[in-house]
């Protein structure tokens, strides 16, 4: 049997910073599973499909075929064979993940590959509802957040760090605005598993974040 942990949060609370680092600790694979919709995203805003049109996401997303790979330790998404990877971390593809995300269609495809790939692997899996739908009898399950405030003043950083222009209040509004539409959806809305331990990352360091979970691990 693989051994699974499960890290689910908002945007920007650090889940891949840590996720990754912990896989790294224990030689376990990191699954993003954000990463995988986003190629989704990426995929219906290239074709053009209409945000608002559920039918049409629906049907769009069944001539996507998402599959990762893993080349020098990191994640690589393929989208119908094309290594996506350097346009996933965009704004426009972020936002618009979070809307098609909350497609029942969508969601099935993702989670059955995260399933197969969990069911084969120790993985450390990274999302929105991983501890709650994808592996419900994870070994072990983190619930990742941080303040609004702290998470947006993260994703400034970073962005200004690559030389992008940032503008914060804009940043802490978008994500708020993905927290409650991540939070509201019918299908898989984000939430804390019943036996999920909370971790608020807000006052803690990237180490004793990592401490904490390797510590649930033992
Ligand atoms: O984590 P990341 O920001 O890359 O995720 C992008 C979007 O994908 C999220 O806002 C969320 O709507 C969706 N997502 C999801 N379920 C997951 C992972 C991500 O719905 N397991």
């Amino acid at each position: 049997m693989s051994y699974n942990i499960a890290i689910d949060g908002p945007a920007g609370a650090g889940k891949s910073t840590i996720a990754k680092l912990v896989a790294k600790k224990c030689g376990y694979i990191y699954v993003d599973t954000g990463a995988m919709y986003r190629a989704m995203a990426l995929y219906l805003l290239r074709t053009g499909v209409d945000i608002s049109d559920r039918a049409a996401i629906a049907k769009a997303c069944q001539n996507a075929d998402i599959s990762i790979a893993y080349q020098k330790g990191e994640q690589v998404v393929l989208l119908n064979g094309e290594n996506v990877n350097a346009y996933l971390r965009t704004e426009e593809v972020g936002n618009m993940a979070s809307v098609s995300s909350a497609v029942p269609e969508v969601r099935k495809k993702l989670v059955e590959l995260q399933q197969e790939l969990a069911a084969k692997e120790d993985v450390v899996m990274d999302g929105r509802d991983i501890g709650t739908v994808v592996l419900p009898n994870a070994d072990v399950k983190v619930y990742l957040t941080a303040s609004t405030h702290t998470r947006a003043m993260r994703r400034f950083l970073e962005l200004q760090e690559k030389g992008q222009v940032a503008d914060l209040e804009k940043i802490e509004a978008d994500i708020a605005d993905r927290d409650y539409r991540d939070m509201h959806r019918e299908t898989s809305p984000l939430r804390q598993a019943e036996d999920a331990v909370l971790v608020d990352s807000s006052e803690m360091t990237i180490e004793q974040v990592v401490e904490r979970i390797l510590s649930l691990c033992r």
